[in-house]
């Protein structure tokens, strides 16, 4: 969504540079083209091959060893991009930066940009809240510089408060909104359940089923894409979270439920999650003992059906709202009463019989249900699915 926008960025020295090798991947997926600037301190955190495998770009480093004619120096990397990102962003080098010292690439390049600048600081709590680091800020800030965080928490030296750096999915969602955003689903809210739910027996034991949550997570990760300000409710997976897309990890059915309600008004629900019907009606405090009387019995309750309360949300129902009806028989018919009774615009039926393999695998045949009738899409992997799926979102919005 970002297509022949550049940014530069300046990886100084600090523990979270870790961190800024998933930034350049992320907002490599935007579509942005990214240079790399690694300060002496910053390499010593991060590799320059690292950085450069994953910006596909030469990494600069020296100020004053250019090699070649195709190498550029700190003037034309401070002009040739459209924003400077520093991620992280030390004490040392915002205190330079402050002063207008240029000793090196990084703080030569910040000194000759004519290019907004974004700095992520991320040092320790005492290095953030000294006077010098605090005044150097202020000074920044008032240059019209944007300052991300620091985020609050545990930090790498075994200390706690303000000093952690920012979270790469959240530097890379201010990216996106500097530059403004004209993807297709821009502005539109999304919000998606996936994976199964867990409802506990007892401390240790729980009912759950082999929902995996790779076609949830990859409709979130492909709204998010399409450029919707996308929130994923998951159960437990092995599921990485997806890119952009904030995500609320929940176990219980009534949980994943009270986060969809949190997260209304949205424009796009799509309920994806294999929610687990049944909840054990008192969940034992302590673990039940095994003893050679008689095996327990469970009493269950049903659970809410996220998808029907959804569709039921009076004037917070969003505008589309899909579900997905995991069928091992009967699939089409099953799947027309079931839009009925849950009220949902688009229902998506899918046969999860063992045979098909669509539990866990990464493969899906989906009959698509709406007003106008039934389509039938051929197999396709999931991520195809999450495409196709989005694409016709994206219509049915122009349309509306
Ligand atoms: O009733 P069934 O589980 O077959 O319906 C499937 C659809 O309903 C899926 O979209 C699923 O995410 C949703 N659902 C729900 N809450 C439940 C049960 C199912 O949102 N308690």
């Amino acid at each position: 969504m970002l297509h022949g926008k550049r940014v530069l960025l300046i990886i100084s020295g600090g523990i979270a540079a870790y961190k800024s090798l998933e930034l350049i991947r992320i907002m490599k997926k935007t579509g942005l083209t990214v240079r790399c600037i690694l300060t002496k301190g910053g390499a010593e955190f991060v590799t320059p091959l690292a950085v450069s495998s994953l910006s596909e770009n030469k990494v600069y480093k020296d100020l004053f060893s250019l090699t070649d004619e195709a190498e550029m120096g700190h003037i034309r990397l401070s002009r040739e991009t459209d924003l400077i990102v520093i991620a992280p962003a030390s004490a040392d080098l915002l205190a330079k930066m402050a002063q207008g010292i240029a000793d090196d690439l990084a703080s030569t390049t910040l000194l000759a940009t004519n290019k907004p600048v974004m700095a992520v600081p991320a040092m320790n709590v005492r290095m953030w809240e000294n006077a010098a680091t605090q005044e150097n800020l202020n000074t920044l800030h008032k240059r019209g510089i944007k300052i991300i965080g620091p985020d609050e928490g545990d930090m790498a030296c075994g200390e706690f408060g303000p000093g952690r750096m920012v979270e790469p999915e959240e530097i890379s969602a201010e990216i996106i909104k500097y530059f403004g955003d004209n993807s297709p689903l821009a502005g539109k809210k999304a919000l998606v359940t996936s994976g199964p739910t867990q409802e506990p027996i007892d401390p240790v034991r729980f009912i759950s089923n082999r929902s995996s949550g790779k076609q949830g997570h990859a409709i979130a990760a492909a709204l998010a894409r399409q450029g919707a300000i996308t929130k994923l409710v998951s159960g437990p997976t092995n599921q990485p979270d997806p890119a952009g897309v904030e995500v609320e990890h929940i176990e219980t059915a009534q949980e994943m439920l009270n986060a969809c309600q949190a997260a209304l008004p949205v424009d796009i629900a799509v309920c994806a999650a294999a929610v687990s019907d049944w909840h054990i009606n008192e969940e034992a405090k302590t673990k039940i003992k095994k003893t050679n009387d008689t095996p327990p019995t469970l009493r269950m309750a049903t659970n809410p059906d996220i998808l029907a309360t959804l569709s039921s949300a009076g004037k917070n129902r969003p505008t589309l709202v899909i579900g997905f009806a995991a069928e091992t028989d009967n699939i089409v018919a099953n799947a027309k009463n079931k839009r009925d009774k849950k009220g949902c615009d688009w229902l998506l039926a899918n046969d999860v019989s063992a045979e098909s393999g669509t539990f866990g695998g990464s493969k899906n045949t989906i009959h698509f249900i709406n007003d106008s009738g039934i389509e039938d899409w051929p197999e396709m992997t999931k991520k195809e699915v999450a495409e196709t799926l989005s694409e016709k979102i994206i219509r049915c919005f122009n349309e509306k």
